[in-house]
């Protein structure tokens, strides 16, 4: 039997972290056995390019470069942690995944909506999520949560408009997809944990 694939999406700050630990309670306590893995990154060679991709260069990061690095980083962790484990029966619970890059490198950065189909064809091989949890929050307030954090790093340095692209691409992947939800992130912790609760337990029932 098939595990399920539960995705956390959001904007910097948004509070996928904080959900994850919610949904890992939950699961804990139905006795549902899962793995936690975060995009890019989740394999030894994956984390080397989320290392890459994060950091500020002295040289400009073209944004097909940005595009590539993504999609090898989950390309490396599809095939070696998330498939394997579903197929095992395990559920998986990502902190990000593609619709990330339809977000940041699509809505942000401008890239055609058919290309990252094709690198998602090639990279996905038909996975799709059982729940997207989407958390959503005005992109000033996650900045300002996300700076409490430590420092930004490269993408997180990317301006307002950007994230205000990236936003408005997450909404309408959210109003067209079924397995999706979206949640008001911009509640106090306690609502949107509530919110994140009451989802996973309808998923779960
Ligand atoms: N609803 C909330 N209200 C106020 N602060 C919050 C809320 N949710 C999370 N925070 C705080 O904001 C910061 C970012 O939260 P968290 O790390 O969960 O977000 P994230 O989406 O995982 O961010 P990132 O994309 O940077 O990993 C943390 O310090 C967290 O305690
Ligand atoms: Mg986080």
């Amino acid at each position: 039997m098939q595990g399920k694939f539960i995705v956390l999406e959001g904007l910097e700050g948004a509070g996928k972290s904080s959900a994850i630990k919610t949904i890992e309670s939950e699961l804990t306590a139905q006795g549902v056995n899962y793995i936690r893995v975060r995009e890019p990154g989740g394999t030894p060679l994956a984390e080397s390019l989320r290392a890459l991709v994060k950091s500020v260069h002295e040289e400009n990061v073209a944004p097909e470069t940005e595009l590539l690095i993504m999609y090898a980083a989950r390309a490396q962790l599809v095939h070696n942690v998330i498939k394997p484990a579903l197929a095992k029966g395990h559920w998986v619970i990502a902190d990000r995944h593609d619709w990330s890059s339809q977000a940041y490198q699509g809505g942000g950065r401008g890239i055609e909506t058919e290309k990252l189909a094709a690198l998602a064809d090639i990279v996905l091989k038909g996975l799709t999520p059982s729940l997207v949890l989407y958390l959503d929050i005005d992109p000033a307030v996650g900045l300002t949560r996300a700076k409490g954090r430590g420092e930004l790093d490269r993408i997180e340095l990317e301006s307002l408009s950007f994230f205000q692209r990236a936003r408005e691409r997450y909404l309408s992947l959210v109003d067209t997809h079924d397995f999706a939800v979206k949640i008001d992130a911009g509640q106090s912790m306690e609502h949107v944990h509530q919110d994140v609760l009451a989802t996973i337990k309808r998923f779960l029932a």
